[in-house]
């Protein structure tokens, strides 16, 4: 690939980084934080995928610990040509490969580049393991381009305890101390807060707001101290790695500019709407599938995905039972089936309808790339017997946005639907749910 020459912001690139990373110029990146799939985390990698082609996990990390590291090294090569001599990288990673990615880092950008190993330590997890310690923190190092002194800092803050609060005075001169000891001897402290070191503790609870159900997802607090310590106000900030999107909200919220990538159409869904509920305005999306062809190619579950994020629906609820309703349609909320296949049939269409009856309804959508004339058939039936209305919906119709999508009660049901305002956090599939999802076919 041709680098260009001007790299635009407010772009999510859905796509591999290695392919997007070498078009992008030279030394034009501000800060890049990375949290790319760690080296053990197998139910991570089968739930969200990280590949354009159909794998699992151990097919994916065959050869051991040194696939991992030489398939990051060749993105990192990338990102140090990427960033701009007063840039940091900051490189997230956990036990299972982070004393492998030092060494690799030490090596692309030289020992002396290296700033801090960052732990960041997050809630206590509940039982007792057998032989060891909880694991109870990440590692993130951060690295300068090339020399400690260049970088851009501010150094991190956290507010002080409200012990040393209660002993504040102020002197004269408005300066905040506190007495020392009984000789008065006055020990002058920074009201903007206590300077950080390098533990961190940030929770993200499960019961926050924030958490969207996406697995990995990390706490905005971690972003937004990494993104206010090593950036200013309008700088670049690129996560190539960026999942539900938690470095470009923070940077959108710090006034910084972003670029956001990832391999998964699934989280560039998740990002964009993420991104439109704190503000941004005018997001770009980048490689998206968009021809039938692209979209026959996805993984099951991304095509799932994909189809019910374009209809502006909500993902079902797995319950056992649920008869294959994949999902609920925007607004009216009826049943969706999904089919990543080509011919869908007649015992398709009879067993969503009884799905559909069971659910409490009358109307309910299948979509696929094709029915036979016996589905088409078998839908007048169901219509004429029993009064169910099954509409069959063609991707192509989807993706050309056919006015036969058109429902009499709520105006166009598909794309050009006004976009929901944000949803409730619990009508938001879990984790589970979206895994769940992954055996749609
Ligand atoms: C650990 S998650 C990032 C989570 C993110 N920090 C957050 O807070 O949501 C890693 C992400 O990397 C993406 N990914 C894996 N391989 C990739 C690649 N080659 N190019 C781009 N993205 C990739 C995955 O789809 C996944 O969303």
């Amino acid at each position: 690939m041709t680098p260009v020459s001007y790299l635009e912001t407010g772009v999510i690139y859905c796509d591999d980084n290695l392919h997007r990373l070498s078009e992008f110029p030279a030394e034009c990146i501000d800060l890049i934080y990375l949290d790319p799939p760690f080296f053990s985390n197998r139910h991570y990698e089968v739930i969200w995928g990280d590949e354009a082609e159909v794998r699992s996990f151990e097919d994916r990390w065959e050869g051991g610990v040194h696939v991992y590291v030489s398939w990051m090294r060749e993105r990192m090569i990338e990102m140090h040509r990427i960033l701009k001599p007063t840039g940091t990288v900051y490189l997230h990673c956990d036990w299972h490969a982070s004393h492998y990615l030092k060494v690799m880092m030490d090596d692309i950008f030289g020992a002396k580049a290296f700033l801090n190993e960052l732990i960041w330590h997050y809630e206590t997890a509940s039982g007792a393991p057998k032989k060891w310690l909880h694991r109870n923190h990440d590692t993130i190092f951060r690295y300068a381009k090339q020399k400690a002194d260049l970088v851009t800092w501010n150094h991190p803050r956290s507010p002080w305890p409200e012990s040393t609060l209660k002993k504040w005075q102020t002197d004269e001169d408005g300066r905040v101390y506190r007495v020392q000891n009984k000789y008065d001897k006055r020990y002058y402290i920074d009201p903007a807060g206590k300077l950080d070191d390098d533990v961190w503790n940030i929770t993200l609870s499960s019961r926050t707001k924030e958490r969207l159900g996406y697995p990995t997802q990390k706490p905005e607090l971690l972003l937004e101290k990494i993104i206010t310590a090593s950036s200013n106000a309008g700088d670049i900030v690129l996560d190539p790695f960026a999942g539900c999107g938690t470095a470009l909200v923070a940077a959108q919220r710090l006034k910084r500019q972003w670029v956001g990538i990832d391999i998964s159409p699934t989280a560039v869904g998740l990002m964009r709407e993420r991104m439109e509920r704190v503000g941004a305005l005018g997001i770009k999306l980048v490689g998206m599938p968009v021809t039938e062809e692209e979209l026959h190619t996805l993984r099951p579950f991304e095509f799932q995905n994909w189809i019910i994020q374009r209809l502006h629906g909500t993902h079902s609820p797995r319950k056992s039972g649920d008869m294959g309703i994949d999902g609920y349609s925007f607004m009216e909320h009826l049943p969706i089936q999904v089919k990543q296949s080509e011919h869908v049939g007649r015992n398709v269409v009879d067993n969503f309808e009884t799905a559909v009856e069971r659910d409490g309804r009358q109307k309910g959508y299948i979509v696929a790339f094709s029915f036979t004339r016996n589905a088409h058939e078998e839908v007048a039936r169901v219509k004429e017997s029993k009064g169910v209305e099954i509409e069959l919906v063609r991707v192509a119709d989807l993706l050309a946005e056919k006015a036969e999508l058109v429902t009499p009660e709520s105006g166009r049901l598909f794309e050009e639907a006004p976009l929901p305002g944000p949803r409730p956090a619990d009508s938001r599939p879990s984790a589970e749910e979206l895994i769940g999802n992954d055996d749609s076919e």
